[in-house]
């Protein structure tokens, strides 16, 4: 390019970007589906705000990219089509001239099938995503509503994210289902369908599908309830909200995550919150209005309280509470009070946090399904987090009492094609075995191996430890673990890999672990069975089909 032009046209753009420095309104008429947003972390934090005729509409921090973007977000517009909103922001607003609308997505064409992208697992388009909320099946469909910022591949602007399937396998994710409010952003929760229209939010013969949330205020957390009429797509937030505000009784602003059941002998619902040091026990005949029962401390965040029946026996059942961890008690529940019995127990370590187990699962079905949030990312990826396996949880005698056991439910199975299996292998011949299959993007394997020494033994791949077994301590991947017949020189496992991310279920789900596929660059190895003169008594392998295909 001639130097005299290219002069004049950087005097332009610089005459033009400080016109958008001073332009910190932008009005738009929305004529498509999508906002899309040039986003860099290395920008602080501004406010934007869209507004209509001068009403506040919506409000949320983002890091527009004052420069070349790191990558784009989008705002599903649907709702204002046809309507002039005014953006305004107070951060660097250099960026606000490259905010365009359009019907796609900006990255739509490669979308799902970016380079570390999970491949059998659930993350969102783009941003942010922690614990699954509102998990519930009803009329054909799971939901997953998860926390969410929509905006940033960071933690913020909490609201609930939505992805709807027909088999927990496949997702489809629907807009935003719960926006901050004048109240604050919204935290985890839980929801229910109110079929006898207890509420009074049902219309005809359509239940309200109600979700009990909290909302993060500016010095405190409530818990609030909102309703739908159309299987979750649209929301409505209860006009007495908030229902419960108990900072003062507990002198802490921790009190969240409201997880709601019916209770059927007690014909009456059930609230599960944390308050500061534990689990509180709330009952209500209407879903607005609650009374406090009881509380068991030991927890922190996140609460689930289920009944399951012990070796498959529904005449004998006990009842589990757990936490964010995912540790639990087990133990018994009047609908008013948990009495615990054993624990703190656990079952799935690693990257699993925040777990919550599906509802409304017709009684002819009767699983337990669990999905948990993996705190794991994705490198150079314009999203972070994802959904583990959904799994069924159940309740086994052991030698060490009642304990629950994880495994991936069967659904999965659509995922998966055998492609190799052999049994009573030595350890080269093994790796031999699997050599093909060392560059996989995505894999399941299935293992028993046997060792010949109380020593370490295990499986690699590219020098990371999926499997390191040490007898002497009992310990997993670093964590106790003593299998049924403590005598046994066996181990099974079921290991799942993703493009980012590595779920491995110990005999039979008696314990389980995940966590971040993190290849050692220099390690040249692949796939290694390791340890003292170990057989592998049974090796399959299966091809894994794509869930965004
Ligand atoms: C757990 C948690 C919840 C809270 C939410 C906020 O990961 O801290 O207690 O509701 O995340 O995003």
């Amino acid at each position: 390019m001639n130097t005299t032009i290219k002069a004049m046209l950087t005097c332009c753009i610089a005459a033009c970007s400080i016109l958008q420095a001073q332009a910190a309104d932008l009005p738009i008429k929305i004529t498509k589906r999508y906002l899309n947003f040039p986003i860099s972390q290395e920008q602080k934090r501004g406010n934007m705000k869209f507004s209509i005729g001068g009403k506040k509409e919506r409000e949320f921090k983002i890091r527009l990219a004052n420069g070349e973007p790191e990558y784009w977000v989008f705002c599903d517009m649907t709702q204002y089509k046809g309507k002039t909103i005014t953006i305004s922001y107070d951060g660097d607003n250099a960026g606000l001239s490259k905010i365009y609308q359009d019907d796609k997505i900006a990255g739509q064409d490669s979308m799902y099938h970016e380079k570390n992208r999970p491949q059998f697992h659930f993350s969102t388009r783009r941003g942010w995503i922690n614990d699954p909320n509102g998990l519930i099946f009803y009329e054909g469909e799971y939901h997953l509503f998860y926390q969410h910022n929509p905006y940033e591949k960071e933690w913020e602007n909490m609201s609930w994210g939505h992805a709807v399937s027909k088999d927990m396998i496949h997702w489809q994710e629907l807009p935003v289902a719960l926006h901050p409010d004048d109240l604050g952003t919204m935290f985890s929760g839980s929801a229910v369908i109110d079929y006898n229209n207890t509420a009074g939010f049902n219309k005809g013969k359509t239940p309200a599908m109600i979700a009990t949330y909290t909302v993060d205020g500016h010095d405190k957390q409530v818990q609030c309830m909102a309703y739908s009429l159309d299987k979750g797509r649209i929301w409505t937030k209860y006009k007495g909200n908030p229902l419960i505000d108990s900072k003062e009784k507990w002198n802490s602003r921790d009190t969240r995550d409201p997880r709601v059941f019916w209770y059927e002998p007690g014909k009456h619902w059930v609230l599960v919150l944390n308050e500061r040091d534990g689990h509180s026990i709330y009952n209500s005949a209407n879903l607005k209005d609650w009374t406090f029962q009881s509380h068991t401390t030991g927890f922190w965040e996140c609460p689930d309280l289920f009944e399951l029946p012990v070796d498959g026996d529904k005449s004998k059942s006990k009842w589990v509470m757990y936490g964010a961890s995912d540790t639990y008690m087990i133990g018994s529940f009047d609908g008013k009070k948990f009495t615990p019995e054993s624990g703190k127990h656990y079952f799935t370590t690693g990257t699993i946090y925040a777990a919550q187990t599906i509802t409304n699962i017709p009684e002819s079905d009767g699983r337990r399904i669990q999905i948990g949030w993996s705190r794991l990312s994705h490198p150079g990826m314009p999203f972070n987090g994802m959904m583990l396996l959904p799994t069924e949880l159940t309740l086994k005698t052991t030698k060490d009492g009642i304990r629950l056991f994880s495994t991936p439910v069967k659904e999965t199975e659509q995922l998966f094609e055998k492609a190799g299996q052999w049994s009573n292998l030595k350890e080269a011949d093994a790796n031999d075995k699997l050599k093909t299959y060392n560059t996989s993007d995505r894999l399941r394997i299935k293992t028993t191996v046997k060792l010949s020494h109380a020593t370490s033994a295990g499986l690699n791949l590219f020098g990371q430890h999926i499997i390191d077994y040490d007898m002497n301590m009992n310990l997993i991947n670093g964590t106790f673990y003593s299998p049924e017949d403590m005598t046994s020189m066996e181990l099974t496992a079921d290991i799942y890999i993703d493009r980012t991310s590595v779920e491995v279920f110990i005999d039979n789900g008696a314990y389980s672990y995940s966590f971040q596929r993190k290849a050692d660059a220099k390690n040249t190895e692949g796939f290694h069975f390791w340890g003292t003169n170990i057989d592998v008594k049974n090796l399959e392998v299966y091809t894994v089909k794509s869930i965004w295909e």
